[in-house]
Parts: structure tokens; C-alpha cells; sequence
């Protein structure tokens, strides 16, 4: 069933352990997140961006979710959740769709920049209702920047995370310790002492890891051990479902079907979400 994202990472904040937040852009993805879930009888976040909502239609691709959920979930709390809202305008169109949890990433602004739209859509969110991520720091993606980035200048400040939350009375933090979106090579060990120091700081924030389809089961552990309570994945996802459709591709496919094709990539991106869900529950 669609269940709060805030009560979700509640949960998981009080018991010790860690939920996935994967992006989905369609049907398939979207029974896969919720298969895996089921069979794992574990919670789950699942989340869209503003290039799908473009992709499929705002209200088609709340229509989908919702739908995969009440068909297959039974029970499973489910939360359904926009990532990385970019503008004030992209979070009012998502709650106005249905979402009871947005992310506002002003992270590539200044501070006071980010305090001030962070604030805005929090006090709109929040008279909704619906719960707001915030992001403070930089988890690069390909192409933003050098390769080779200089990590102390792109990692959260714990004292501006303290700061912003104080100031925004948001409901979860992003942070950056040395994590990257995508293919982007990571720091060679997230800053673990900055994480350590992020969370005394905002003791009652859910401490929310992007980039993490790379991640193993030590950083994984590490992470969950200093506070950390959800790990984004798309990367991975996106591997899993275009590997399958590569295959199916080549000059001589003689699949006429494309259910066929379709069914293995859902198949293949479950198989990915279940190893996930099994890293985050047990670290
Ligand atoms: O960080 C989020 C995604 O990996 C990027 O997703 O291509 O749907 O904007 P997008
Ligand atoms: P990956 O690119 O590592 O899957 O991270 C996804 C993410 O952070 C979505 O917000
Ligand atoms: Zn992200």
C-alpha cells in the first residue's frame, strides 16, 4: 500500500536499519521495485524525477505507480517520493500530482540560496501535508565537472547542515561525503569522521545517501552504522533493464513479441532490488 516516505524513514531511523529509494520511469520498473519488496517483506521508497514525469505525463505516471502498488503490494508500506525537484515549480507539480514527499536539490546554489527556496517549498509542502528532502554539498554526476574533483570542496559542511535544517525545519538531508551520481568515480572512502559529525549535528534527520548503486556491503555497513537511513539507486536499475534489451537488439533477434523482451529486463531489475534490499536490511 502508498504509505508516508516520513513515517517509512521513521521506521527505519528507530530500528537501526536502511530502506532503497529507486527510481522507476515506467509499468515494469515499477513491478519490479514493488515485487521485490513484496518477496522481501521490507518497505520501500519508490521515486520519479521531473525528466519522467516529461517522459510519461505528470497524473499518467502517478496513475502507474499508484496503480502497480495497489494491485501487488497488499500490506508492503510503499512511499512514492520526487527526486531531485530542481526548481519551486517542479515540487508544486508533483505534490499537485499526489506525492506526499518531495526533494528540493538546490545543492549547485549557494547556501543562503538554498536556505531561502529550501524554506519556500517546505512552507508550501508542509501546509500539504507532504514531507521535504533537502541536499547541502555536491554528489557529482558525469560530465558536471573534472573527474578528479576536489572532495573537501564538494563535501556537506556539518555546521551548514545544522544551519539548514535549523533554518528549513526540513524533514531529511541528502549529503555529500565523497559519493557520486552514475559512473562518476567516487572519493577513494566516503569522509565517514564528516558523516560522523553531520549527524550529532541533526541528530533527529533522516540522513539520506544518493549515488549509492555502487556501493558494497562495507560502505554500505559503515553508512548504516553512522546514521545513515536511505540509499538512492538508479544507476544500477538502468543497467539491469538496458542490458536485457541490448541482448534482445542484436542483428539477429528473432523475438517478435516485445513482452518477451520487456518481462526479462522487469526480471532482471528485480534480481538487482532484492540484492539491494537484502545489503540495506542486514548490512
Ligand atoms: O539522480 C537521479 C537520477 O539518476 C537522474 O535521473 O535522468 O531521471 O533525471 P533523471
Ligand atoms: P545512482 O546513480 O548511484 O544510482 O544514484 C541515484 C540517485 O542518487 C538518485 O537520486
Ligand atoms: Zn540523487
Amino acid at each position: 500500500m502508498l504509505a508516508s516516505v516520513k513515517n517509512i524513514l521513521k521506521e527505519a531511523k528507530d530500528n537501526g536499519y536502511a530502506v532503497g529509494a529507486f527510481n522507476v520511469f515506467n509499468m515494469e520498473e515499477a513491478q519490479a521495485v514493488v515485487r521485490a519488496c513484496v518477496k522481501k517483506q521490507t518497505p520501500v521508497i519508490i521515486q520519479i524525477t521531473e525528466k519522467t514525469m516529461n517522459y510519461s505525463g505528470d497524473g499518467l505516471i502517478y496513475d502507474v505507480v499508484k496503480a502497480v502498488v495497489d494491485h501487488e503490494s497488499a500490506t508492503i508500506p510503499i512511499g512514492f517520493h520526487l527526486d531531485h525537484g530542481y526548481s519551486y515549480d517542479t515540487v508544486v507539480r508533483a505534490i499537485e500530482m499526489g506525492l506526499d514527499s518531495v526533494m528540493i536539490d538546490a545543492s549547485r546554489s549557494s547556501l543562503p540560496e538554498n536556505i531561502a527556496i529550501t524554506k519556500r517549498v517546505v512552507e508550501y509542502a508542509h501546509a500539504r501535508g507532504v514531507s521535504v528532502q533537502a541536499e547541502l554539498g555536491t554528489a557529482p554526476r558525469l560530465g558536471e565537472m573534472d573527474s578528479d574533483p576536489d572532495w573537501d570542496k564538494l563535501m556537506t559542511n556539518p555546521l551548514e547542515a545544522q544551519w539548514l535544517v535549523n533554518e528549513t525545519k526540513i524533514d531529511a538531508l541528502a549529503v555529500a561525503i565523497g559519493n557520486a551520481h552514475d559512473f562518476f568515480r567516487e572519493r577513494s572512502e566516503p569522509d565517514w569522521e564528516r558523516l560522523d559529525a553531520i549527524r550529532k549535528l541533526i541528530p533527529d534527520t533522516p540522513i539520506i545517501m544518493h549515488g549509492a548503486s555502487d556501493w558494497n556491503d562495507h560502505k554500505v555497513k559503515e553508512a548504516v552504522k553512522r546514521g545513515v537511513v536511505c540509499f538512492n539507486i538508479d544507476t544500477d536499475l538502468r543497467i539491469a533493464f538496458n542490458t536485457v534489451l541490448c541482448q534482445f537488439t542484436h542483428d539477429k533477434c528473432t523475438i517478435i513479441d516485445p513482452r518477451t523482451v520487456m518481462a526479462e529486463a522487469r526480471e532482471a531489475v528485480q534480481r538487482v532490488v532484492e540484492k539491494k534490499i537484502d545489503m540495506f536490511r542486514n548490512p
